[in-house]
């Protein structure tokens, strides 16, 4: 989501145009639109070697992203065509907000899609979706140990009882949001005590972060850190890392809470350090094959987006690192390594889904667009304030 107040002077290479990016993407969009067969299925990557999407239903984790984009476009252009397209996808994935709380991710899915729609358009059904969502995801917090549940069909599989991920910190957004537009208090408390925990017991003592932390559930003890999707259980994912940026620094926009602040300074300082020399991060930083580990340019995307909302949360002097390794890794993905080229309708290449699992391995992911994105709508916005 976009929320941005501060302002700076245009810190492009030479190389990069930003508005070159935003019609690129306009382009893109408009070609997966004239691919996608009806209106209830949404892009969810485009294989190595391959150019064509595949999608997913409404259930996906994925599924907000694209409603997402295109409401971007839609702020991007004010071309009502954007308007009635991200509507027509967005209200797919209505049902969401009125099901058992499958998982975390209903805070990607509904945010993403339903957040940015009721941001641009204050359409009173999308406020009542958002807060439906939010009650659901409620449903997953556990108070003995202070937080939401992420993957309920972990606990029996893998023996992890109560399972919380990094990723999850996204998904606060959408509790902080409804506690602030006509939901209960409670949301934003639950929200609170989660990155509280996510803070000790997720980051690490260096400032990395684990996938997933174990708790046991009758008296909420952090049992154990492991990875699921990452290299080894003490290794550095870099998506998990990236993702801990973004919801710092989002859970200090909303609460004003300073040591929230210093986290997503630190998990940031962490991420930068492990950046290889052009600044894509590999999947995962201690994957033994590197050099000729997989790239993970959704890591970046994400990274980008966060680190230039962080940027203007600091003082000018602080805030000015993270601004210009945000424009860094911005004009490092638009570059012809990093762009899809002529016949694939995704924005990127070279993300890396799940390794372990051997999927979406060097792939384009619709993330990695959605948040690259969003970087460049908040560097537009940015260098307009100045
Ligand atoms: N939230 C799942 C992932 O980052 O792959």
């Amino acid at each position: 989501m976009l929320f941005l107040i501060g302002a700076c002077k245009n810190i492009r290479p030479d190389e990069f145009s930003l508005e070159k990016q935003i019609i690129y993407c306009e382009q893109k969009a408009n070609t997966t639109l004239s691919k996608i067969d009806g209106d209830t299925l949404c892009p969810r990557n485009v294989l190595s070697g391959e150019n064509t999407w595949n999608f997913v239903d409404r259930y996906d984790w994925t599924s907000g992203f694209w409603p997402g984009m295109l409401w971007y476009m839609y702020e991007l252009t004010g071309e009502d065509k954007w308007n009635l397209e991200a509507r027509k996808y967005t209200g797919y994935l209505e049902p969401l907000a009125y099901g058992d709380p499958n998982d975390h991710d209903l805070g990607f899915q509904i945010f993403c899609s339903y957040g940015n729609g009721y941001r641009l358009t204050s359409d009173s059904v999308y406020k009542k979706v958002i807060l439906s969502t939010a009650a659901k995801l409620a449903e997953l917090y556990n108070p003995t140990v202070g937080t939401i549940l992420s993957w309920p069909g972990m606990r029996e599989k893998m023996g992890w009882p109560h399972n919380t991920i990094i990723d999850n910190m996204m998904n606060l957004e959408l509790l902080f949001w409804a506690s602030k537009n006509g939901g209960s208090k409670e949301l934003y408390d639950i929200a609170v005590k989660h990155a509280e925990k996510t803070m000790e017991n997720l980051v690490r003592d260096d400032f990395s972060t684990y996938h997933v932390a174990v708790f046991d559930t009758t008296d909420g003890r952090f049992i154990k850190g492991v990875t699921h999707q990452g290299y080894a259980d003490e290794s550095k994912w870099m998506r998990g890392q990236a993702w801990g940026i973004y919801g710092f620094t989002m859970s200090y926009r909303e609460t004003g809470r300073n040591d929230f602040l210093e986290m997503a300074q630190k998990l940031a300082d962490t991420f930068i350090s492990l950046l290889p020399n052009d600044k894509i991060p590999y999947w995962d930083s201690e994957d033994p094959a590197i050099p000729n580990a997989p790239r993970d340019a959704s890591a970046a995307a994400i990274a980008a987006s966060a680190l230039l909302e962080l940027s203007t949360l600091l003082d000018a002097e602080t805030g000015q690192e993270y601004r210009e390794t945000a424009v860094d890794l911005i004009s490092k993905l638009s570059t012809e390594k990093y762009l899809s080229g002529e016949d694939n309708p995704a924005f990127l290449l070279h993300s890396t889904g799940h390794k372990p699992n051997n999927s979406e391995v060097d792939a384009s992911i619709i993330y990695a667009d959605y948040y690259y994105l969003e970087a460049l709508m908040r560097l537009k916005m940015m260098e307009a304030g100045s």
